[in-house]
């Protein structure tokens, strides 16, 4: 397709109002006013946002306007203290109403909150649609994946609690060991998972007995509003507080404050960098951190082919490239690079790109025009230095619809080779020795995930070895992932920080807490007293069922 054949394909994706399916409509903008503050809603009066779509309409002119989405509070820093002060009080150094809460309690009012928003799944994921630009069939996952994670982490806790509810004995000392909450966290998600990523810090958080700040991501504010009487109303005033604003002013004053505990952040490794040094006692803060990465797929001479093409499509273009998770450089040998480059083109090719809500897209609209610049920064930047975009249409773009681009031979000093482009453009290298492609590995920032496509035992337990120490997820012929959400999802270097899991997040958002005594028989009798008059929350036997 020459240039302004694949310019007006592109323009004419986008729909009319009439294109829009009814089910998926934005009847009306969405201001919301109301702040979840100390267990009430507050109404606002100052600053707002306005939220545009990635989506644009088309009119009759053939001018394209972003949707306007609706509207959400722009608090300041005096908004910060208030959520601050809320949280302290719910905490109260650990004697509030929710830290000390039983742990069958605590459960019970996150079913509680879950129950709420599942009757709000069709608005919470059209807005998810609507404001991040994710295909429906993926917003629905996103959903959908989130209250599995929930229940599962209510599984989880249940099998942890009862594991403690018991007295250990050891050299003359009896004990009751159990987790207990660390104080406040502050939560921040990213826009490309705003829902489920954000829940995956949150929830365990929240039901270990934490006090939560949560701070929504710059794009997916709205998809939080029909969550808010749930959280008003499963928790205790100040468990949950959520606070608006300028990232960058409010989240720094939010730390320099020295009130958070736990700084819980998917986002940048610059951005948590610079948040843990505003904190005024690094010792104190405990961080879980989901950062950048650079995911290499390496291909060896005898990879299946069209298995291989199939997961580095997976792999790269689910939701346009914008996953932490996703391949994010190619490394190919060059015996198979002409033959993987033809067939990996051709079914980029294959891809349907279109609105969120039609059946079947994979490419949509990307969140902002800035990220449409900066792809083309970066395509421009391998070319200049001797790449070549190999794809039919590869990096054509109208508005905020993107067409893939596979860019070859990238090489080091070219933008590509290093930085995460979180996006449709996809970096390819060949290699001739395997150990330029471990070495890519071993020099990066970054130690995410690598995925290895090839046959040989031999050499795959040769590449494997070394690769688990670089990275904390090694795929055979398979795309990276950070599914299923049991398994640990972690990263070395610039990547990440503590390991998140269902069954790892409980622990990451707590500390391991006892009360011990004596093995002597008014011990005993003080114990027992205590377990038989069921008078702590703490010192019990309790079984959750
Ligand atoms: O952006 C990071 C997500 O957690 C990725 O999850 O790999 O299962 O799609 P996923």
């Amino acid at each position: 397709m020459n240039a302004n054949a694949i310019q007006a394909r592109l323009h004419s994706l986008f729909p009319t109002e009439a294109d829009i399916p009814a089910e998926c409509r934005i009847l009306a903008p969405l201001h919301q006013r109301a702040i979840l503050l100390n267990g009430e809603m507050q109404i606002w009066k100052g600053e707002t946002r306005p939220v545009h779509s990635p989506v644009a309409l088309r009119a009759a002119d053939g001018s394209l306007t972003h949707v306007e989405l609706g509207s959400f509070p722009v608090t300041g820093t005096a908004e910060a203290d208030a959520a601050i002060a809320a949280a302290v009080a719910a905490y109260d150094n650990g004697r509030g109403q929710w830290p000390t809460m039983s742990v069958a309690d605590r459960i019970a009012c996150v079913e509680n909150f879950t129950n709420q928003i599942v009757t709000r799944r069709r608005e919470i994921v059209n807005l998810i649609m609507w404001e991040i630009g994710k295909s429906l069939a993926d917003s629905e996952k996103e959903f959908d994946r989130t209250i599995d994670y929930i229940k599962a982490t209510i599984a989880e806790l249940k099998n942890l609690d009862n594991a403690n509810s018991r007295f250990q004995i050891v050299d003359g000392t009896i004990a009751q060991i159990r987790r207990s909450p660390l104080g406040i966290v502050l939560c921040m998600g990213p826009y490309n998972y705003p829902m489920n990523e954000t829940f995956t810090t949150l929830i365990p958080a929240l039901i270990m007995g934490n006090v939560v700040l949560f701070k929504p991501p710059r794009f997916g504010v709205l998809l939080y509003y029909p969550m808010l009487e749930a959280f008003r109303s499963a928790f205790p005033a100040g468990a949950i507080n959520i606070v608006y604003g300028q990232g960058s002013v409010v989240v720094p004053h939010i730390m320099s404050s020295g009130k958070v505990n736990v700084l819980a952040l998917i986002g940048t490794s610059k951005v948590a960098d610079q948040l843990k040094k505003a904190h005024p006692k690094t010792n104190r803060l405990r961080a879980v951190l989901g950062l950048e990465a650079k995911n290499a797929a390496i291909i060896l001479p005898d990879a299946d082919i069209e298995l291989t093409v199939k997961e580095c499509i997976a792999g790269s273009l689910s939701f346009n490239g914008q996953r932490c998770t996703a391949i994010k450089m190619i490394l190919v040998h060059q015996a198979i690079a002409d033959q993987f480059l033809r067939r990996f083109s051709e079914e980029i090719g294959k891809l349907k790109i279109g609105m969120p809500w039609e059946k079947g897209v994979t490419i949509t609209p990307l969140p902002e025009m800035a990220k449409v610049s900066y792809m083309n920064e970066c395509i421009d930047d391998a070319v200049a230095k001797g790449a070549k975009v190999l794809n039919e249409n590869g990096g054509a773009s109208v508005e905020t619809l993107f067409y893939p681009a596979v860019v070859f031979p990238v090489k080091d000093g070219m933008k590509l080779y290093r930085e995460e482009q979180f996006g449709p453009v996809i970096p390819v290298a060949p290699f001739e020795d395997i150990e330029t492609a471990l070495d890519y590995v071993i020099s990066s920032d970054h130690g995410q995930q690598v995925s290895i496509f090839g046959t040989d035992p031999d050499q795959i337990a040769h590449l494997v070895d070394p690769l688990v120490n670089q990275v904390c997820r090694v795929n055979l012929n398979a795309q990276c992932q950070r599914s299923p959400d049991v398994f640990p999802f972690a990263g070395r270097k610039d990547s990440a920080e503590g390991t998140l899991s269902v069954h790892d997040a409980l622990r990451s958002f707590s500390i391991r807490t006892m009360v011990a005594a004596k093995q002597t028989e008014a011990s005993k009798k003080l114990l027992d007293s205590i377990v038989l008059g069921n008078k702590s929350n703490f010192v019990n036997t309790r079984f959750i069922l």
